[in-house]
């Protein structure tokens, strides 16, 4: 591999380069504005919760731990309500639960929360009623509503995201150092819907074991469990729109390099992650762990110079790579991938992400995945790595604590015409309560059939 000569870099370096997924906006004194506002607002999370991290992941690319990251596809300022934000933890808390039940590993959880606003999109313009409209970017840059005003990018809207995560980022602490002693109760973990599938057993027997472990730590020292919790739950987006996270990227004093106080991660998408982009440009001078979403189309050899770009120092913990081929061509592009990454001698954490290459959309133009798909890619995952030699050490999903109907399939047997039922993604679908604690469960299987 090539090495590439790096140039200076500033938090705003990246406006020199080429900007994709992002509309100009067009009242640019007031972009300036909010800018500089934003620049002045206190950090949302510190440099020694971001630093915490990375060592946490050095540990997963090693082989020590196991990465459980996941969240809304897009977060929206409306939902920034009571019962998403505890739902979404719960679901997250009771997750990494089964996975560390079953694994006996620790299990450090990121959400896709509090600041996972906006969005790529795979086209610029809609033409809603004969009219040709900006497409949705994620609230963070656009409304919703399909009128050519809502739809204009407006940069008020960096302001009302950074409120937005704050108050999320608020709750989330808050509940955290209440430690959720719910968990405690089996009955706060809906069981019922596994009771048809071969594995209700185990998964009960699974479920009282850990109600039972929580009950015994607390009984011990009140404050150990919400310990753990308050320590282990972190935050992450796509650093998509730019003068958002540039806006909250700082020095802190007594520290080397830059850090964006926005989250504790931040990922590239797939569609943003050209060399010479603006958005590379960004990733490259800041401090916080990233991740990189790889899928179709990508080379090899691109991804080999962007990690290296990335983390020349080739710091353990600093790069997560998310692949998301989709099940039908993981076998192929994942092996070979596997292999150049190892050669180069880069300590990436390897994760899954088994959405973003197996959505379709329905006969009515739903756009749905199938659980069974999902599970096949984490199999097929699985599987490649291990056969490899190579530790697979997170997995990458779009979920919610909700009860939405969004994904088909699952213990609960969702099917096509119940997804209008209860369809609220604002982007993709994401695997409901029930399906994610499915998941967890098989997840951690393939994991113990793995590495144990
Ligand atoms: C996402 O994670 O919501 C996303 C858009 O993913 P990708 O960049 O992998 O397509
Ligand atoms: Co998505």
């Amino acid at each position: 591999m090539e090495k590439t000569i790096q140039q200076s870099w500033s938090p705003v370096s990246w406006k020199e380069k080429t900007i994709k997924q992002l509309p100009a906006y067009t009242n640019v004194p007031k972009l300036e504005k909010n800018y500089k506002k934003l620049e002045s607002l206190p950090p949302l999370v510190t440099s020694w919760e971001i630093e915490a991290l990375k060592n946490k992941l050095a540990d997963v690319s090693s082989g020590k731990s196991f990465l459980l990251q996941g969240g809304d596809c897009a977060e929206s300022f409306e939902a920034t309500t009571s019962p998403k934000i505890v739902n979404m933890l719960k679901v997250m808390l009771q997750m990494s639960f089964i996975l560390i039940h079953e694994m006996g590993v620790p299990v450090h959880r990121v959400g896709r929360i509090a600041g996972q606003y906006a969005k790529p999109r795979s086209k610029d313009f809609e033409t809603i009623n004969g009219k040709e409209i900006h497409s949705y970017r994620g609230d963070l840059i656009n409304r919703f509503e399909a009128t050519k005003q809502a739809r204009m990018p407006d940069s008020d809207r960096l302001i009302e995201g950074y409120h937005k995560a704050g108050l999320t980022l608020n709750f989330l602490r808050a509940l955290a150092d209440e430690g959720f002693a719910d968990l405690r109760h089996p009955e706060q973990w809906e069981m019922d819907f596994m009771l048809n599938n071969e594995y209700y057993k185990e998964y009960e027997a699974m479920v009282n074991s850990i109600t039972k472990a929580v009950r015994f730590m607390e009984s011990i020292s009140p404050s150990r469990v919400s310990n753990l919790q308050k320590a282990d739950f972190y935050t992450s987006h796509e650093a998509l729109n730019l003068y958002y996270d540039a806006a909250q990227t700082r020095q802190v004093p007594r520290k080397k390099g830059y850090f964006n106080l926005s989250s504790h991660m931040v990922w590239l998408g797939n569609r943003t992650r050209d060399l010479d982009g603006a958005h590379v440009e960004y990733f490259r001078g800041i401090q916080n762990p990233v991740g990189i979403k790889v899928g179709h189309p990508f080379k090899v050899d691109d991804i080999l110079k962007l990690i290296e770009t990335l983390n020349p120092t080739h710091e353990a913990g600093k790069v997560v790579v998310i692949s998301r081929f989709g099940k039908n061509t993981i076998e192929e592009q994942l092996p070979p991938f596997i292999r150049a990454i190892r050669r180069e001698g880069f300590p990436v954490v390897w994760s899954a992400d088994p959405m973003h290459g197996n959505t379709f959309s329905t006969d009515n133009s739903i756009k749905t995945r199938n659980f069974d798909h999902i599970l096949d890619e984490i199999k097929s995952s699985f599987a490649i790595h291990r056969a490899e030699g190579s530790y697979l050490g997170g997995v990458h999903l779009e979920m919610t604590g909700d009860n939405v109907t969004e994904c088909v399939g699952g213990a609960e047997g969702l099917n096509e015409a119940e997804l209008s039922n209860n369809y609220e993604t604002f982007c993709d679908p994401r695997l409901n309560y029930q399906q994610s604690l499915e998941l967890a469960f098989l997840i951690a299987k393939e994991w113990k059939q793995s590495y144990l």
